[in-house]
């Protein structure tokens, strides 16, 4: 069973063909990031208008790169939630066009769920870990995301939250440190590059949500902490201040991220714990996540950075997982800004459930 998955929720036109056991015969992704880096961040409209542009010629070349013809494959997996509504609706209204056209079914596909499954994914010519077995406990720690799951099988009715961020993501946590220190767009790759020379010890940051049990994350008041370091100091220079200061967010996101997936894991008993969103790049967060889990008897599964960041390839898998199943989508794929999985954590304060 083949098929074309396609991704546009967010800032990456992708689309990606592949086979219903995880084999990826191509993995088309056109980023954005040059696009935005100007404005520090995601602009909406200009996703858009960037995708409307993008979508055809990225169909086009992921056939083309699998020798795939249109007409064989078994579906079309479409991106039709969490995301930016007017992105969304440019790959949805492209999946259901080339559906019609071609009278194949389509499914909708919940971004999150292809970041959860995207261990699955295989790549020819690229050394990966073997996948997890169900169930595991997965950190997903992208830029518009961060939550921990435990995921039962591959469909979304098996898919818990156990804890998520009551604010910022942990992505948006280094973009948004990162503009402040004046470093550009993305973040992550850039504090992570400067992160290595400095020493985390140097300066002394906020630890974010450190209570002792809880599974919820937050992120916003160590960014306000790095804030106010600045406010006091001034903006550091490219100098071992930068460094430093850079180190010690670092640390304290990593290891908050560590700690709280290893005690997921321990938790819910199981063996694997998967990393996945574009986070997962960060050299630190592999290093210290690997030590914790050996530490703990448990396997640690980072899918190779090309599974980890938006792509295609992820939501053309979990579309092929449902299409399996007998589900079809055609004529009512539904956009959404939200995800289907249901949430326990609230953003922002009040009160929580007993258990968090
Ligand atoms: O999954 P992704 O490509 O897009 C979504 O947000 O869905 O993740 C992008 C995020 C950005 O916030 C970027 O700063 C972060 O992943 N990132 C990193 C690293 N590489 C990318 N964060 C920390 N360290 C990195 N090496
Ligand atoms: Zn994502």
């Amino acid at each position: 069973m083949l098929v074309l998955g396609i991704e546009t929720s967010c800032d990456e036109t992708g689309a990606a063909v592949v086979r219903a056991d995880g084999e990826v015969l191509s993995d088309i992704v056109q980023s954005q990031v040059k696009l935005h880096a100007p404005y520090g961040g995601v602009v909406p409209e200009l996703a858009s208008r960037d995708h409307l542009r993008n979508g055809r010629p990225v169909v086009t070349a992921a056939l083309a790169q699998a020798g795939v013809a249109a007409r064989d494959l078994a579906g079309i997996a479409v991106t039709c939630r969490p995301g930016l509504t007017g992105a969304l609706l440019v790959g949805v209204e492209l999946a259901q066009g080339l559906a019609f056209g071609l009278e194949k079914p389509v499914v909708g596909v919940d971004h999150l769920v292809g970041h959860l499954l995207s261990p699955f994914l295989r790549f020819s010519g690229l050394t990966q870990p073997d996948p997890p077995s169900f169930p595991f406990v997965a950190l997903l720690a992208s830029g518009g995301h961060t939550a921990l799951y435990r995921v039962d099988g591959p469909e979304l009715a098996s898919i818990s939250e156990l804890g998520a961020t009551r604010d910022d993501a942990a992505g948006e946590a280094f973009d948004k440190v990162a503009k402040l220190l004046g470093l550009g767009y993305p973040g992550g790759p850039v504090i992570d590059r400067l992160a290595k020379e400095g020493d985390p010890e140097a300066v002394d940051l906020v630890w974010p949500m450190r209570r002792r049990g809880s599974l919820e994350f937050s992120f916003s008041g160590l960014k306000a902490d790095v804030m106010r370091w600045v406010m006091k100091h001034g903006r550091p220079g490219d100098d071992h201040v930068l460094r430093n200061l850079c180190a010690a967010f670092q640390r304290r996101v990593v290891d908050t991220l560590v700690e709280k997936s290893v005690a997921a894991a321990l938790a819910q008993k199981v063996s694997f714990i998967v990393i996945a969103g574009g986070v997962a790049a960060n050299r630190e967060l592999r290093e210290r996540a690997a030590a914790r889990a050996n530490e703990n008897g448990l396997c640690l599964v980072v899918p190779p950075f090309r599974a980890c960041t938006d792509n295609a390839a992820m939501i053309a898998y979990a579309g092929a997982k449902r299409l399996e199943r007998g589900e079809d989508d055609t004529g009512h794929v539904e956009t959404s800004p939200r995800t289907l999985l249901p949430r326990v954590t609230r953003k922002g304060r009040g009160k929580r459930p007993a258990h968090l």
